[in-house]
């Protein structure tokens, strides 16, 4: 090939090359790595896509200068030289891409073995998903119960996933894990969360009705700030006053991400408004208390237009025991406003 021939290809290969690597490195793809396996993961992602553009480079640059250089004479109808094979080309387009996809292999093996590796003290969370809301429980720390994930800043934290009904899948994309979550198995992901904030929790696997629906969020604390939390969630359950108890209850349970209830401050509008609970219940001709408690344990018996049948979980009579029921009751009627 002749000097400028070359100059030419490698001319082109860089251009294409700092265009891709434009658009790959200015262009925000990822969130900012929320956790330790996130970093790590990027790192695998970066060394990927750094591989593919210098291939596109390579590819592009041969691809164009064959166009402009051996393009047809206007009119020249003829066959190309028939070419048989080149021996030398054929070894190399063997041996890069084998050498590049192991070390691909390798750099994924070390990155999963080490995001696996457990540190010491490690937190240990039970999550459980059912359609359509998320509950997450320290059985470490007593048995907390949350529909927050809140995770302690800098701790290695085990996670193991269940599912009450259907195949769900837990993501947070900041922390740039996935795991399934399958009905009959216990799955598990690892993290060390090393960024303060408010992260989406998702579903991220169709799982019915409401499954655009099922999210929640992870806080990530400092280790003194989740203790507290800790402390004072263990209290909250534990308490003797049965509204103080209903209200834990209702949070703990992810009441929250889909009614508005003033008094324990939550605004969410996928289903019916908890403030105009006595107004409701008066519409069908029912006791306020009962009427909260049949829907509680059978969703939809009393039909309320306008909000989604079938995504209200169907499990609390089971899950929630004669006591979390009474107090939550209570403490639905108790703050549900008159008139
Ligand atoms: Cu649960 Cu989608």
């Amino acid at each position: 090939m002749r000097r400028g021939s070359v100059l030419a290809l490698v001319g082109i290969g860089v251009v294409a090359g700092g265009i891709a690597a434009a658009v790959a490195v200015l262009l925000p793809w990822l969130p900012t790595p929320a956790s330790r396996e996130a970093g790590r993961i990027d790192f695998v992602f970066w060394f990927v896509i750094g591989i593919c553009i210098f291939i596109f480079s390579i590819v592009v640059a041969a691809l164009l200068y064959s166009i402009v250089r051996f393009r047809a004479a206007p009119g020249d109808d003829s066959d190309g030289k028939p070419i048989h094979g080149h021996t030398g080309l054929e070894i190399a387009w063997t041996i890069v891409p084998t050498v590049l996809v192991t070390a691909i292999g390798i750099a994924s093996a070390i990155v999963l073995a080490q995001n696996d590796a457990q540190g010491k003290d490690v937190l240990h969370v039970d999550v459980t998903a059912q359609q359509f809301a998320w509950t997450f429980s320290y059985p470490d720390e007593g048995g907390v119960t949350s529909s927050v994930l809140r995770l302690p800043k800098g701790r290695s934290v085990l996670l193991s996933l269940h599912s009450k009904d259907v195949i769900h899948a837990f993501w947070v994309p900041d922390f740039s894990q996935k795991q399934d979550i399958v009905p009959g198995l216990t799955t598990t992901l690892h993290i060390t969360p090393t960024r303060l904030g408010t992260f989406p929790v998702v579903c991220t696997e169709l799982c019915g009705l409401g499954h655009a629906l099922m999210r929640s969020e992870a806080i990530v604390m400092d280790p003194g700030a989740f203790d507290a939390w800790v402390k004072g969630q263990a209290q909250a359950t534990t308490s003797a006053n049965p509204a103080t108890a209903g209200k834990a209850v209702f949070q703990d349970n992810g009441c929250g991400s889909c009614h508005t209830l003033t008094a324990a401050g939550a605004s969410g509008t996928v289903g019916p408004n908890l403030d105009k609970l006595a107004t409701y219940a008066a519409q069908f001709h029912q006791a306020p208390a009962s009427f909260a408690l049949t829907q509680i344990t059978h969703p939809d018996t009393f039909r309320q237009p306008g909000y989604p049948q079938n995504v209200m979980p169907r499990t609390f009579g089971s899950s929630l025991s004669k006591q979390q029921l009474d107090a939550l009751v209570q403490f639905l009627v108790s703050s549900s406003k008159k008139g």
